[in-house]
């Protein structure tokens, strides 16, 4: 790419990896791996009722809902649901799912700043989204300004700061990868990335440096994230665990591997 030619926006990169017919499934241990879905499924059942029980209702903010994988059990649990989405085609896709339902709301977020504006909500929630986000820690401060007192903040689904974790851990987390990488038939895009990143090269054109911006980067700091929703709510939990793209290597590794990813439950909007 020349210096003439105009960057591309993150919207633009964000829909090239979520375009049309995109499987939201195949490399999230989130969706794949019934261990971890459980739990967050459970935990997003548990924070609906709890807000419920407090607030009298629950209406969601729901930031990059894919095609509505979650937004669901949000429904089933009693949630009136505003989700947003970065990627057009995803947008399409979640409003004809959810064209009928009068508890979903579907919002084209092209900039990144329609949910921080999306007016007062009792939750927010964000599953493997954060780590997209480049400034996660000022959209997450800006989102918890609009939760109502007795609200929740609920995220799932980020790689742990990777300068806090041990190099045995992120070493079993890349090779992970790339076996998950070899499994696919795709060893040499996965070594080719791994090379470039131990260059540190960041390209702002391809969407393999700018989608998953944290995951090829620092990671997501959870002590920071803990930090600023600990000034604004009554009681915070950073959960970490093990995931991974195998699912032979998650079921060992849920197990006996350090934890690599973490989620945060935030309760008790002051
Ligand atoms: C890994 S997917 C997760 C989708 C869904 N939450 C799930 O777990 O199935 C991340 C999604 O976030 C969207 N996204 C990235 N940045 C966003 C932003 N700033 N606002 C809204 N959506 C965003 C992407 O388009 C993508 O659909």
């Amino acid at each position: 790419m020349t210096s003439t030619q105009p960057k591309p926006s993150m919207s633009e990169l964000q829909q090239r990896d979520h375009g049309v017919g995109h499987d939201y499934a195949k490399g999230s241990p989130h969706i794949r791996h019934h261990a971890i879905r459980d739990r967050l499924i459970t935990g997003l059942h548990t924070l609906v009722q709890e807000v419920i029980d407090r607030n009298g209702r629950c209406r969601v903010l729901e930031l990059g809902a894919g095609h509505g994988t979650f937004t669901d059990h949000l429904l089933a649990a009693g949630a009136q649901v505003t989700v947003t989405e970065i990627s057009e085609p995803s947008v399409r896709f979640l409003d004809s799912r959810f064209s009928r339902n009068p508890n979903v709301t579907v919002v084209h977020d092209q900039d990144g700043t329609a949910a921080c504006q999306a007016g007062p909500v009792d939750a927010v929630v964000c599953v493997s989204v954060l780590h997209h986000i480049p400034d996660y820690l000022g959209t997450v401060k800006q989102l918890v300004e609009n939760i109502t007192p007795g609200g929740a903040f609920f995220s799932a689904q980020d790689p742990l700061w990777y300068p806090r974790r041990s190099r045995t851990s992120m070493s079993l987390d890349r090779n992970a990868y790339l076996l998950w990488r070899l499994g696919q038939g795709q060893f040499r895009r996965g070594l080719s990335t791994r090379l470039r990143r131990m260059r540190g090269v960041y390209d702002e054109a391809n969407e393999a440096d700018m989608v998953e911006y944290h995951v090829v980067r620092d990671g997501v700091d959870e002590e920071a994230l803990r930090d600023h929703l600990a000034s604004a709510f009554e009681e915070v939990e950073v959960q970490s665990y093990w995931s991974t793209q195998s699912g032979v290597l998650q079921a060992i590794g849920e197990r006996i591997f350090p934890p690599s990813t973490f989620g945060v439950v935030a309760r008790e909007r002051r």
